[in-house]
């Protein structure tokens, strides 16, 4: 009686012990998001920002979903898309992350888009900001910004104030030629002229040649978009070449007075206006609790819009895991499509549609605040969807 009793009971025991170690195992399970960024090369301050953004919202918010542990597994892809493809395709594969993230220039969020539709992972882009990007994946859901949103408006407001004569300078490639096509087509649709079209290369430029054509070509004003980073070297060159003191006036994209940068830019910058979604010098109280906390987390480094951009992402995803029970795929996805709330730039709302981001745009103006170099808004275009998703 005793030999059948036994294993059966042995059974029964070992299904239990199955049966109550399952869940345990599986709430012990983290979530992972897959995080890749250029840490190291010429795009590491995008890299900087964004990751510590990250960190911040999750040690402000809590790092658990659904009794899941979130954990974020860094990548850094140095901006070379193939080595962002590639870990892309690893963190999916072997770490079988629920989202993918980050993807701090253009060539990197095109060349991972195909990972994320073949794999139905959320991709969300919190850097690149071409207009196509949305399109390139139905997985992707971005928190940047596009240069569309930031070159039609300072292109109006040029046109406003007596600008008729513009030459464009921007980095050779993808935001770049969006910048250039959407500043000059507006400005050009209110009566400006444009004699020339410059640009230089995304790697290593040099901008000595193309800040000379425009002492030629002496414009009343030059309009500028280069990437994250390039600023300052930017504003050196253009200051020595005495184009500040020839009467050209600078606008820009929000890129070149960088937050990142801005404070170490010196007076050259002063009186720079730019369009753009963030500026650390934000008015409202949400921003301010973000600034001062990522300056305590992070030896007083002041945000930028990369930063911006990495905080939100993780709140796209935070939330959208909350709602899906922390479930990935199409379920997160569908959580992330419509979501509304206010960012340290203002309101915002991802576009359920398009699945990029409706923001508020402003003008700005670079200005001495408590004796730092701040973007100073001034003028704002409310809830401004991606022009580019209208052609
Ligand atoms: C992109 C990169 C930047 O650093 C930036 O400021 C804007 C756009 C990009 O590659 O999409």
């Amino acid at each position: 009686m005793q030999g059948p009793r036994f294993p059966f009971r042995a059974a029964l025991a070992a299904g239990l012990a199955v049966a109550a170690l399952l869940p345990a195992a599986r709430a012990q399970d983290t979530l992972k998001i897959g995080l890749v960024l250029p840490m190291t090369g010429q795009q590491a301050t995008t890299g900087r920002q964004i990751d510590a953004a990250v960190k911040l919202y999750l040690a402000q918010n809590g790092a658990t979903v659904a009794g899941r542990k979130i954990e974020v597994v860094l990548k850094d892809d140095a901006s070379n898309p193939d080595q962002t493809r590639r870990l892309a395709q690893e963190l999916v594969v072997n770490d079988k992350v629920v989202a993918l993230a980050g993807f701090g220039i253009t060539p990197s969020a095109m060349a991972t888009a195909p990972i994320a539709t073949q794999s139905k992972t959320p991709m969300v882009v919190m850097a690149a900001a071409t207009s196509a990007i949305t399109q390139a994946s139905p997985f992707v859901v971005r928190t940047s910004f596009t240069l569309p949103q930031a070159s039609v408006s300072i292109a109006e407001w040029a046109a406003k104030n007596g600008i008729k004569k513009a030459v464009t300078l921007v980095s050779d490639y993808a935001p770049g030629i969006d910048a250039e096509r959407y500043f000059v087509d507006r400005f050009l649709l209110n009566g400006g002229t444009v004699p020339e079209k410059l640009r230089t290369p995304l790697r290593a430029p040099d901008f000595a040649p193309v800040l000379q054509k425009v002492r030629d070509l002496a414009p009343q004003a030059l309009f500028v978009f280069l990437p994250s980073g390039q600023g300052a070297a930017f504003m050196k060159q253009f200051a020595e070449r005495g184009l500040d003191k020839a009467g050209v006036r600078l606008i820009a994209t929000g890129d070149v007075t960088d937050d990142d940068q801005l404070a170490d830019m010196g007076d050259v910058a002063l009186g720079v206006v730019t369009s753009h979604h963030y500026s650390a010098a934000h008015k409202s109280p949400a921003n301010q609790k973000f600034v001062e906390a990522f300056r305590k987390a992070n030896n007083g480094l002041r945000p930028n819009f990369m930063a911006v951009g990495g905080y939100d992402g993780m709140r796209v995803i935070v939330e959208g895991l909350k709602a899906s029970k922390g479930a990935g795929g199409e379920a997160l996805l569908a959580a992330m499509k419509g979501q509304i709330f206010e960012s340290p730039r203002g309101p915002v709302l991802i576009d359920a549609q398009t699945r990029d981001i409706v923001q508020d745009i402003y003008i700005r103006k670079v200005e001495k605040v408590d004796g730092q170099l701040y973007n100073v808004e001034f003028d704002v275009q409310k809830g401004v969807k991606d022009p580019g998703k209208a052609r």
